[in-house]
């Protein structure tokens, strides 16, 4: 049943959030259980629908899944089926991420190729192109990557960009490949570290210097239990959507390095920020001033960001502009914020322009991503009046139960049936 979220705009955010396990760790923290047989048990699991999807392609896969608590899951069993079900890749391309495991494990794997989604057309090019330097057979037939691993062998890798899934993708290959294997311009972004830890915790040898990762692959794997690293993306969220309506928000059991780049722009923007081990706390000081935002590779501003902060600056005061270089199109939030009465305009070299205004105004809006949606819940609770957020399955894909966390900090806001 289509939903949509309903909010009347003006509440002050005041409080605090316990933040959940994220997304972009737990995707590829399930896809690397393929390299064990032995259990593996998870905490601190996100209920997200994507992680739901996961867990259902590493059962298709053969793999036991159990739910041993709320965000606790065990995972057991040996792989029986080396082909990923194609509708399992569509709905989610991170599911891409089960390739490397599955053929370091059995020789082979089928895994179709991911499409393009709303933000770009996120080709896999990097990913297969390192494989094949780690001796894996690639071929591609009707739109499925066929990878075989009869000559699996250590080697150097250099990636033209650090790219996130290529990086976790070749972590992955790399722990089966015998030998010590570097991978140079690697991602830094915390979920890749959550990633090395847990292949450690299985089993793995490899450390991370920066950008350049050492695998010195062939080991066996075993059991594990690991802790999933806390979402800083939804953190970022949730901070923005405290200063966007000039309220106070802490997030808790967060760490604060890894959401430090929009710490610090926040605190540039006038925005009062206090930090503890485990925790942010900002505080609207009055309207924010403007800021200039360009998306990079971690440490650099998240991507994942840019749209809610987005959001936030079409109240700053003054001219802010957002440039946006880790996708090729990840302006789905622009035209929406607009109708909300936002003076906002995207140009081709992938630059938003923005003049600050005072208000926006609730209208009924439609989410194209997850983190436009998030941006136009943001622009909602920031704004006059009533917001329809429609789109809700890009939102349940990123964020667990928004509404209630949103709810707890004293904003007016209710899911019900889109034709209500
Ligand atoms: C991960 O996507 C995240 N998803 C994204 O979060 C995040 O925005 C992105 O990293 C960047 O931080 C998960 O972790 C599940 P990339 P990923 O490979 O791995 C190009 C969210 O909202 N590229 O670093 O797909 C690519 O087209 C999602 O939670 C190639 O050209 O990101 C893009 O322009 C959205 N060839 C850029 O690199 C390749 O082989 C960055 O992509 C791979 C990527």
């Amino acid at each position: 049943m289509k939903e949509k979220l309903i909010i009347q705009g003006g509440e002050t955010l005041e409080g605090k959030l316990e933040i959940a396990g994220a997304k972009n760790s737990a995707l590829p923290l399930i896809a690397a259980t393929l390299l064990t047989d032995e259990e593996v048990s998870l905490e601190n699991v996100p209920r997200l629908d994507d992680v739901q999807t996961m867990l259902e392609m590493v059962r298709e896969l053969g793999k036991d899944v159990t739910s041993t608590g709320p965000n606790t899951v065990k995972i057991t069993g040996s792989v029986s089926s080396n082909q990923a079900p194609s509708e399992l890749v569509r709905k989610m391309r991170a599911s891409f991420l089960v390739l490397a495991p599955l053929v370091g494990r059995t020789g082979r794997a089928e895994v179709p190729l991911p499409g393009g989604c709303n933000i770009g057309t996120r080709p896999v090019n990097l990913h297969l192109e390192g494989l094949e330097k780690l001796g894996v057979d690639i071929t591609q037939d009707d739109g499925r990557i066929i990878a075989r691993a009869d000559n699996l062998g250590a080697n150097d890798i250099f990636l033209d960009y650090p790219s996130v899934g290529a990086t976790e993708q070749l972590l992955m290959a790399g722990v089966s490949a015998p030998g010590t294997t570097k991978i140079y311009n690697g991602a830094q972004e915390p979920e890749i570290r959550d990633l090395a830890r847990f292949l450690t915790e299985l089993g793995a040898d490899l450390s991370l210097e920066g950008s350049i990762l050492t695998i010195n692959g062939g080991n066996g794997f075993g059991r594990g239990k690991y802790e999933v690293l806390s979402d800083r993306i939804a953190a970022g969220t949730y901070m923005l959507a405290g200063v966007a309506t000039g309220g106070r928000v802490k997030v808790e059991s967060v760490d604060p390095s890894s959401i430090k780049p929009l710490s610090l722009k926040l605190s540039k923007a006038g925005v009062k920020v206090e930090e503890t081990e485990h925790s942010v706390q900002v505080e609207s000081q009055g309207r924010p001033d403007n800021l200039e935002i360009i998306t990079l590779p971690f440490p650099g501003f998240p991507t994942d960001l840019q749209a809610p902060i987005t959001s936030l600056l079409t109240l700053a005061k003054g001219k802010s502009v957002v440039k946006e270089t880790v996708f090729d199109s990840r302006f789905g939030h622009v035209a929406e914020l607009s109708k909300m009465g936002a003076d906002i305009s995207v140009t081709d070299s992938n630059t938003v322009f923005i003049e600050g205004k005072k208000s926006l105004r609730g209208t009924e809006v439609e989410a194209t991503d997850i983190r436009a949606g998030a941006a136009l819940v943001i622009a909602g609770l920031a704004g006059e009046g009533r917001t329809e957020v429609s789109g809700m399955k890009h939102l349940d894909r990123g964020y667990s139960q928004l509404q209630v966390h949103l709810e707890s900090l004293g904003a007016t806001i209710k899911r019900v049936s889109k034709n209500e």
